[in-house]
């Protein structure tokens, strides 16, 4: 399966700071905010990852990301060069997905919680072996900025609208999508929408009707940010920063789940941190790798 960051698109929404930097590159407490989808992808397993991003943007993000080597993984750039829509990433990234299956995920989505990793493993195996896909729901209060799902009375999803003025539901669709090998496909016949752009939520209907969507809910436990707006950024900040300081654990750290995966090893592990050593970031990475060796060597003792 393969992995599409979207990070391209206009952030206008977040003028005139992003002039200067690109909003997926904006701090969300004490990383990028790219950060946490990309630790997402690799806690799905998925190790071969395109970012979607504006030509403007390169350099930034090779600075920070560079070919994925560090991480583990392979991370290579694909170019919108108008901001088309999300959808139409799956036709920027077309040659990379090479028929394959594929995760997209919203490069200003942060999702936390117990239980996700799970789901997606779980989603990403039934696009690969089942040929389903599988979008999330989220209960929020004001759905209407979001895709939004309808239910029937069983409780099957039987409609989607994109931001809607009368909500089915309060069922929002978060930016993380599963998708089997018809994706690219479908978004090639798509149709601009009114607000002119090729709309995710267009491909995910195609799905529905063809009977092959999957609707999960996220579980009570799983908090969803779009981090998009001022406000919502600065919630988005105050909840990893309550919850780092709470569990003593650090939210969207790709180095510590290209570690958990066995993608990187100790010694890259703590070198990363070393890099960084100065920053609560690295301080982070450091303490991890001597906690990793300190058990080997305790349970290399007891062997
Ligand atoms: O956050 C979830 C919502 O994301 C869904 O509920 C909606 O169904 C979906 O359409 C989307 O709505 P947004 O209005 O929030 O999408 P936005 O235009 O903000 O784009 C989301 C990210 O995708 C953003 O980081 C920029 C990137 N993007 C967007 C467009 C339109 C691209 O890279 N290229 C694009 O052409």
């Amino acid at each position: 399966m393969k992995g599409i960051i979207l990070a391209a698109g206009s952030g206008t929404r977040l003028y005139p700071v992003t002039r200067a930097v690109a909003k997926p590159l904006l701090p969300v407490y004490d990383k990028p905010m790219m950060y946490y989808p990309l630790t997402l992808l690799i806690q799905a397993g998925i190790r071969d990852i395109m970012m979607i991003i504006s030509e403007k943007d390169l350099d930034s993000f090779r600075r920070v990301f560079g070919d994925g080597s560090k991480f583990g993984i392979s991370i290579t750039y694909g170019i919108q060069k108008t901001p088309r829509g999300i959808a139409d990433a799956l036709i920027v990234a077309k040659d990379f997905i090479a028929g394959d299956s594929v995760c997209l995920i919203l490069g200003d989505n942060v999702i936390y919680g117990r239980g996700l990793k799970r789901d997606m493993r779980r989603a990403a195996k039934k696009a690969e072996l089942e040929h389903k896909s599988t979008i999330f729901g989220c209960y929020v209060e004001d759905p209407r900025a979001f895709g939004v799902i309808g239910f029937d009375e069983e409780n099957r999803p039987v409609s989607l609208t994109e931001k809607p003025a009368e909500p089915a539901s309060n069922y929002a669709v978060i930016g993380l999508y599963f998708y089997d090998s018809r994706a690219v496909e479908i978004a090639e016949k798509l149709e601009p929408s009114s607000r002119g752009e090729l709309e995710i939520t267009d491909v995910n209907k195609a799905y529905l009707e063809a009977g092959d969507l999957e609707v999960t809910l996220l579980d009570k436990k799983v908090t969803w940010f779009d981090a998009g707006t001022f406000d919502s950024l600065v919630d988005t900040i105050s909840f990893v920063r309550r919850i780092q300081y709470e569990y003593d654990c650090i939210i969207g750290c790709p180095e510590e789940a290209a570690f958990a995966n066995g993608w990187i090893n100790l010694d890259e592990l703590r070198s990363l941190g070393e890099e960084m050593s100065k920053s609560g970031y690295g301080k982070y990475l450091m303490a991890l790798a001597l906690r990793n060796a300190r058990n080997n060597s305790t349970i290399n003792k007891y062997r």
